[in-house]
């Protein structure tokens, strides 16, 4: 049941929610973590890359209970509490939980390795060692990947590191870093990425400074354990506005509980200069994050130049783009996201393949994609496409169903669950007909 049968629709429509975010949901872990206190995180994304930072915490001496799928009751250890692991850390397929907790881990006084799935192993570390090198820590990467070994720390010093690119994973392992560090640790950006850790950080009582382009963190003596209670991720919420805004068909889908913070909401912003109907209702806060329910109409998308302040805002909902992209009138120029090539997969390579095999004329740059948009009815053929293991490139083909003449078999889809647990049943709740399938 390692494939996905996408069986064309016409309207997608209802009311729906999504599983909470994948970024603050890593995050929530290893802050509470190293609180003093116990922590009550609730709406927590129960997915594999999230169950396997909470496997490390409990390897790590952390006691998590889960008392609901969703709810995690953390104990928190301490800033100095931390265990050395009897065993290598399995990161399984988690990009966000292998960078994060080599900056978290390179500052303790014991030895630790991480390990990872086929993909994540081919994935570069070496742009989180280094700045961490530079601040005393010990870390090593086999030619760059993973497996990621850390030495015991002496004192790691604060330093001021501008980052080469606009990586919110390496900018937050160097910020857990600083948390252990003496003295101050700045960390510059060329341009805005998410700031959950900022946040949060903020929330369990450390002291933060500056803004999006470069923030400062003081060391703390401790940190507060917290309640949070983390919002449905915006990133599952993107394959199902693309799905509405193709195949909404005179009706409305409501996305209830979404996160919108500023820093991951770029889509929007490039959905709608394309002409994409999308209401933000009942914008409200929950805790240190922006939450609201969106309302999307079918619309007839133009094809636009994405602008490149807008890839780091946007930079997992890529392959959703390019469906949207593909619907669109008119031509739709991607560039300046190099980084699509390390993600969970090649994304501009594994999307490329899937969009010729459904018909769809396109071509590739070495940062990016321009796509030729048919515009509207039926887009693409139906036929079959490799996933890549990608769980975000196996859902975007799923969306293109809703404009497809004939079934799309997706193949490769087992990593779904790594960031949408369900995912199937919750599209076929809106109308999508999606099915596992051998
Ligand atoms: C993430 C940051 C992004 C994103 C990833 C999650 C995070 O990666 O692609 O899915 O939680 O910090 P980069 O910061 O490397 O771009």
């Amino acid at each position: 049941m390692n494939s996905y049968l996408a069986h064309p629709v016409r309207r997608v429509a209802g009311t729906v929610a999504v599983p909470g975010d994948k970024s603050i949901s890593h995050r929530s872990l290893m802050l509470s973590g190293i609180a003093e206190g116990t922590s009550d995180v609730s709406g927590f994304l129960a997915s594999e890359d999230c169950l396997a930072s909470l496997r490390a915490m409990r390897s790590l001496g952390v006691d998590i209970e889960r008392p609901a799928e969703t709810r995690v009751i953390v104990r928190g250890v301490g800033l100095r509490g931390l265990k050395p692991a009897l065993h290598a850390l399995d990161m399984g397929n988690a990009g966000t939980a292998m960078r994060l907790f080599t900056g978290l881990l390179s500052a303790q006084h014991f030895d630790s390795q991480l390990i990872g799935d086929e993909s994540l192993m081919r994935r570069p570390m070496e742009r989180v060692a280094k700045p961490l090198r530079e601040m005393g820590a010990q870390v090593h990467t086999r030619d760059g990947t993973p497996p990621v070994d850390i030495k015991a720390a002496e004192r790691l010093h604060g330093i001021d590191y501008l980052l080469p690119v606009a990586s919110a994973q390496v900018k937050s392992a160097i910020l857990l870093a600083g948390l252990y560090a003496e003295g101050p640790t700045k960390v510059r950006a060329p341009a805005v990425s998410r700031d959950h850790t900022e946040r949060m950080l903020r929330s369990f009582g450390v002291r933060l400074e500056g803004d999006d382009m470069a923030v400062c963190v003081h060391p703390p003596q401790r940190l507060q354990s917290q309640r949070l209670t983390v919002p449905g991720d915006f990133s599952s919420a993107a394959f199902f506005i693309v799905a509405a805004l193709l195949g909404a068909s005179g009706g409305a889908l409501m996305i209830e509980n979404v996160g919108l913070n500023p820093t991951r909401t770029g889509l929007l912003d490039i959905l709608r200069s394309m002409g994409a109907d999308i209401e933000v209702l009942n914008l409200r806060s929950s805790g240190a994050e922006p939450v609201g329910d969106l309302q999307i109409r079918e619309s007839a998308l133009r094809g636009i130049e994405v602008p490149a302040a807008l890839v780091p805002l946007a930079i997992d909902e890529f392959p959703v783009l390019f469906i949207a992209a593909a619907c669109a009138s008119g031509e739709t120029l991607v560039s300046g996201a190099q980084e699509l090539r390390v993600k969970e997969s090649d994304r501009i390579a594994v999307m490329s393949a899937g969009l010729g095999a459904l018909g769809v004329r396109h071509s590739t740059l070495p940062d990016g994609m321009r796509i030729e948009g048919r515009g509207e009815g039926p887009v693409f053929d139906g036929g079959e496409v490799q996933s890549g293991g990608d769980h975000r490139v196996a859902m975007s083909f799923c969306v293109a169903s809703v404009r497809a003449r004939a079934p799309i078999v997706i193949r490769d889809v087992a990593n779904v669950a790594t960031s949408f647990p369900g995912f199937a049943a919750r599209a076929r709740q809106i109308g999508l007909d999606v099915r596992n399938c051998g």
